[in-house]
């Protein structure tokens, strides 16, 4: 029987980011199905500002994280880097067919970091996050006024006479028409990358879950464990290309 052996492999800044992440996640994804079924809920328009609030305050505390996580894979750990997540590199085909062949055959290679098609699915999930979260951070300035973009928006939508730093979300009659419908237009793409990417994310959390079951109960590696402990038991030596050990 092969001999199992553990290693050290998930930093405590990884495995920090991936569960504030879930937390997150949560608390985003439960709030935006609030936001979107707000006529459904007859919400009023204090009740969707006061969502759309709490909304934007999960979002910064998303959105740091994430962007800890984006600096991590410069500095952090050998597993935490770009060069151990990004799919590519010299033999990424072999190993993309080494993998599926053993995964068709019952034994996939084990792999310390992520196995070649765990690193395709966690670069969609990264770049879907960091759009969900730039799309985010500007709506937060179009719908209340909030940072990076808010006073820059409030000085654009302003009435004559109204200070900027005064105004309040749907307060119409403290707006400049033309400039808040010109706003408006500027606002439509954002809303239709985030609503769409919420969808696309919903869709890929579920692949990222079953994956990581199926992974699990194939392949063992205590995967779901190991984002805990940070260890990972294989029974015979990794698969990893050697310039991500
Ligand atoms: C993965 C993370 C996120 C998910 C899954 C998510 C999901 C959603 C959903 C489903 C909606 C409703 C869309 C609609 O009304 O058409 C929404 C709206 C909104 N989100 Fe997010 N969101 C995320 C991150 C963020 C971040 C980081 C921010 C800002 C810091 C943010 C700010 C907003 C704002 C201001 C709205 C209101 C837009 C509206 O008027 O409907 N979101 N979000």
């Amino acid at each position: 029987m092969a001999e199992l052996k553990a290693y050290f492999v998930w930093d405590a800044s990884v495995r920090w980011f991936h569960w504030i992440n879930l937390l997150c996640l949560l608390g985003l994804i439960a709030v935006g199905v609030a936001i979107l079924n707000d006529e459904a809920l007859g919400l009023s328009s204090d009740g969707k500002v006061l969502l759309k609030t709490v909304h934007v305050w999960i979002g910064y505390v998303f959105a740091l994280n994430l962007l800890w996580r984006l600096v991590w894979a410069f500095i952090g750990g050998p597993y935490a880097r770009w060069r151990a997540l990004l799919p590519g590199g010299r033999g990424y085909m072999n190993r993309v067919r080494d993998y599926i062949a053993g995964f068709r055959a019952g034994q996939p290679p084990q792999y310390l970091g992520h196995n070649p098609l765990g690193r395709i699915a966690v670069t969609c999930l990264l770049l879907l996050l960091l759009s969900q979260a730039i799309s985010g951070l500007v709506l937060a300035g179009t719908d209340l006024f909030y940072p990076p973009l808010g006073s820059w928006i409030a000085g654009w939508v302003a009435a004559p006479g109204n200070d900027p730093a005064t105004l309040v979300p749907y307060a119409k009659e403290m707006y400049d028409e033309a400039a808040y419908a010109a706003m408006r237009d500027f606002r439509k793409p954002f809303i239709t990358i985030h609503e769409y990417g919420f969808y696309v994310l919903l869709v890929l959390i579920v692949i990222h879950i079953l994956a990581v079951v199926v992974t699990e109960v194939r392949e063992g590696g205590n995967l779901v464990s190991a984002m805990f402990s940070g260890k990972k038991v294989l029974r015979g030596p990794p698969a990893d290309p050697a310039d991500a050990e």
